[in-house]
């Protein structure tokens, strides 16, 4: 364990039946640090950060953010504290436009502003356009989007929690290049702002500049930990991901 550990899993585990999908797993993340999670279908990337979220509790192990366990605490306590997650299936509410879903996840910061001034119409816009998207699908509800616009909107709901640890679930899947080259550029200039990120991706290629580490997870553990390329050289990893026989 390490003494600027952001955020730090202490022997998690997490079972569904008979299904260990994390398996005593120990990590950390430090400050300002980028940290990549890659693995196999099925390996337990998500179910790492619906522990992390307090949307699952693991039966045992502890998680800990700024060194304080934050297990006990409902979702929406940690999000307060700026831990923040996308979704791998982009999650918006349908029944409202763009600027609203942005809205939702400015709320528990600004709910006091909110109550006295009204929604902050231009600090909506202006992560709307942080990610990307464009004005004229700002009133527009979700459903009408592209999957890539969908992601930039995942992204601009998480941003508006004003995060500091921001965890990413495939945010890549499904995009254009021209649109992971927009949402890399975005990630790097928070990155230097020193917000700290766990990006799971199965875009290896995309993944690789944006990350500082690399832990491998296969079955619930973790198989392979380093630098991207010591991870990707790792001969367990070559084995069970990438398909070397
Ligand atoms: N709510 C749940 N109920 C039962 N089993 C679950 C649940 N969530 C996850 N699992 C199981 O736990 C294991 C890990 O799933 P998880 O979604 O964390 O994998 P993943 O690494 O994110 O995979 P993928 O790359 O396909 O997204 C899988 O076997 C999955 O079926
Ligand atoms: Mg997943």
């Amino acid at each position: 364990m390490s003494d600027n550990a952001h955020l730090q899993l202490d022997h998690v585990v997490k079972h569904f039946g008979g299904l260990t999908a994390t398996n005593d797993l120990s990590f950390d993340v430090k400050h300002g640090e980028s940290l990549g999670l890659i693995g196999p279908n099925g390996a337990g990337k998500t179910t790492i950060f619906n522990l992390i979220m307090g949307e699952y509790r693991q039966d045992s192990g502890d998680i800990l953010y700024q060194n304080q366990s934050i297990t006990k605490l409902p979702t929406h306590a940690r999000i307060l504290k700026g831990v923040t997650r996308t979704y791998q299936v982009p999650r918006p509410f349908s029944e409202m436009s763009v600027l609203e879903n942005i809205q939702i996840g400015l709320m528990p910061n600004q709910l006091r502003e909110m109550i006295f001034q009204g929604p902050d119409r231009q600090k909506e816009e202006e992560i709307a356009r942080n990610v990307g998207l464009s004005e004229q699908d700002f009133n527009r509800p979700p459903t009408e989007l592209s999957i890539g616009d969908l992601r930039k909107l995942e992204l601009a709901r998480a941003l508006a929690t004003n995060p500091s640890l921001m965890l990413l679930d495939e945010v890549f899947a499904g995009l254009t290049l021209a649109e992971i080259a927009q949402i890399a550029e975005l990630i790097n200039k928070k990155r230097q702002e020193g917000m700290t990120f766990i990006i799971i991706s199965h875009d290896l290629r995309s993944l690789e500049p944006l990350i500082d580490r690399a832990i491998a997870m296969s079955f619930g553990s973790i198989v392979a930990q380093g630098t991207f390329s010591e991870v990707i050289s790792d001969q367990h990893v070559q084995k069970t991901y990438l398909g070397d026989s």
